[in-house]
């Protein structure tokens, strides 16, 4: 099958099919979500985060995000890759976002790109939309602001915070973006975003009146030392757990002489089982 594309995203979107989408920063993670049919690929900027170990995604830089984007490109041939655009890449002049969200197509291969911010924004969409990019939106919680807003608060909680969140989306389409995501949203704001809008909303914390969801990778399969489940987060699997207990048994094995038996070793003269390369 073929990248999914903006119009199709739509459609799915009019015909009520959900649109699944995960992160993914490198060549391994990429490939076995394309096997298990993702609809989306997100270079989140959350790799500073969950793969970089940074307390924030400020540190990021336009060169992590290249770099980790040609990774999961080469994994995920067939799967529509969105990148983030990270801290303060855009905001500054309307060429200098243009130019950097070309550098993330040109060398890093995405397919659209991911910018934080509501109407504010606009003219640096049109710009992006007006040279052939498709452009996501994020609104709700934006990691980038973390340190202005003073923490990773659920928001749409009162009636002036959920307008905004309306009439920043609204703009957003108007500025010609191909979908919106939704983070830490309360769910009714999160679906009236949803309801007054003709592109997909993609939720993350944003419960189920969205027409899409996201996760990150690392807290889908627990993939982390010390994460504790965020209450948006379904662990589908405990790879961390496989992980280390599977690198603890490697250890004992090397110390206690068990591990490398017979089967792993080469004689001088080759022996029938011996697989070809190795
Ligand atoms: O960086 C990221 O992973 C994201 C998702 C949480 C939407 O922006
Ligand atoms: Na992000």
């Amino acid at each position: 099958s073929q990248p999914l594309t903006p119009p199709k995203m739509k459609s799915m979107k009019a015909q009520g099919s959900p649109i699944a989408m995960v992160t993914a920063y490198d060549y391994p993670s990429a490939r076995l979500a394309e096997e298990a049919g993702v609809d989306v690929l997100l270079v989140g900027d959350s790799l500073g985060n969950v793969v970089l170990g940074y307390e924030t995604t400020v540190p990021v830089t336009l060169e992590d995000m290249i770099y980790h984007t040609r990774a999961v490109v080469r994994g995920a041939p067939r799967t529509m890759i969105v990148t983030d655009m990270p801290f303060a890449t855009y905001r500054g002049s309307k060429e200098q976002t243009l130019r950097n969200a070309a550098r993330l197509m040109q060398e890093g291969g995405a397919h659209a790109v991911k910018l934080e911010g509501g109407a504010e924004l606009g003219d640096e969409i049109a710009l992006l939309v007006s040279a052939g990019i498709p452009v996501i939106g994020h609104l709700g919680l934006t990691p980038q602001s973390v340190l202005q807003i003073g923490g990773y608060k659920v928001q749409g909680r009162d009636e002036a915070e959920a307008a905004r969140l309306l009439a920043d989306a609204k703009a957003l389409e108007q500025a010609g973006a191909v979908a919106v995501v939704l983070e830490l949203v309360v769910e009714p704001a999160a679906a009236a975003v949803s309801r007054a809008l003709s592109i997909p909303t993609i939720g993350i914390g944003a419960g189920r009146g969205c027409d899409g969801q996201v996760l990150v990778y690392h807290d889908l399969i627990r993939y982390g030392s010390g994460i504790r489940d965020k209450r948006f987060v379904k662990p589908y699997a405990d790879v961390g757990e496989t992980i280390r207990s599977a690198v603890s048994q490697y250890v004992s094995e090397v110390k206690n002489g068990r591990f490398p038996e017979e089967s792993h070793a080469f004689q001088t003269q080759a022996q029938p089982q011996e697989k070809p390369t190795t």
